[in-house]
């Protein structure tokens, strides 16, 4: 396993992998990696023939009031880990390396980085899609491989990789949970025992809405009140939105009767945790 932290270090470790024709699988990440972003890799050494991690944790997708600077970092573990997963190169690229000195190009996706976690983050998806555009640029992957865990952030990449041509598969992987249902997060290391425990009330309401709609409850508006109920379960929580949307667009949606997003973000003691339901009305 090879690690480069310069870009032009990256593009020659790339070029060696990519000889006789050989894909190369992208997984971008911010490290502190846990089995979620194992999956990841396993479906990246699964469908390509060399695998790229990146680890960089990306300051512009980071408000100011958010957590770059005590964003869990443990190079050692992740290293170990990649290695151990078989992973070809690791690009952890320093700040100024992606950000030179007077960079001022950004990739906007319009509309849809303003929706679920844009609304609450401004900017926040800007940083991710110039991160990724420029990780694209550098690394050239066949495929790029996404957790569904960050609906949002795959309904903006999946855009922008329209919009701007880019020539790669974006592949998409189901969210990995502990066996409570707590869905795996970097960030899930801030939490207390007590707080580990109030965060299952996110699992909870979405496992609540896709029972609501297996009994054919299909209207938006009655499965909202019915997670809200589940919320309000845990007064210890605050809750930043329970949205049901379309899961490209990102927009409200009336009913379910096509597949929908029902969407979560909370803030259980001073930390932001999301999460997920790809919902589809009974067959
Ligand atoms: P990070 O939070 O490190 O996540 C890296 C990838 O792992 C993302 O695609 C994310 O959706 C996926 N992931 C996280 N938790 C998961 C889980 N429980 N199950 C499945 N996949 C999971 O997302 C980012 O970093 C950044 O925004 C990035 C795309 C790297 C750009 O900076």
């Amino acid at each position: 396993m090879r690690i480069v932290s310069t870009i032009a270090e990256a593009r020659g470790a790339v070029r060696a992998l990519r000889t006789n024709g050989r894909s190369i699988g992208l997984v971008p990440t911010m490290g502190a990696l846990h089995a979620g972003h194992v999956s990841l890799v396993r479906a990246a050494r699964e469908q390509c023939d060399a695998v790229v991690v990146s680890i960089f944790v990306n300051p512009t997708q980071f408000g100011p009031n958010e957590d770059f600077a005590k964003y869990p970092r443990t190079w050692d573990a992740d290293c170990a880990l990649l290695e151990s997963e078989g992973v070809d190169l690791i690009l952890a690229p320093i700040a100024t390396e992606m950000y030179p000195a007077g960079a001022s190009t950004f990739v906007e996706v319009e509309g849809v980085s303003d929706r679920l976690d844009g609304a609450s983050r401004p900017g926040h998806f800007r940083g991710v899609s110039t991160v990724v555009a420029k990780l694209f640029h550098i690394v050239s992957p066949d495929k790029a491989f996404f957790g569904q865990k960050d609906a949002a952030q795959v309904a903006v990449l999946r855009k922008m990789v329209r919009d701007l041509n880019f020539d790669l598969e974006l592949v998409v992987c189901p969210t990995v949970r502990e066996a409570d249902g707590l869905a795996l997060s970097s960030r899930n290391r801030y939490l207390s025992v007590e707080e580990r425990r109030q965060a299952l009330v996110l699992s909870r309401a979405l496992q609540r809405v896709e029972e609501r709609v297996a009994q054919g409850v299909l209207d938006a508006a009655t499965l909202i009140d019915d997670a809200l109920a589940v919320l309000a379960s845990e007064p210890g929580i605050r809750l930043d939105y329970f949205k049901v949307v379309d899961p490209d667009t990102l927009e409200d949606v009336a009913d379910v009767r096509n597949s929908a997003l029902a969407a979560i973000a909370v803030f259980v003691g001073p930390t932001r945790l999301i999460d997920n339901a790809v919902i589809a009305p009974p067959r």
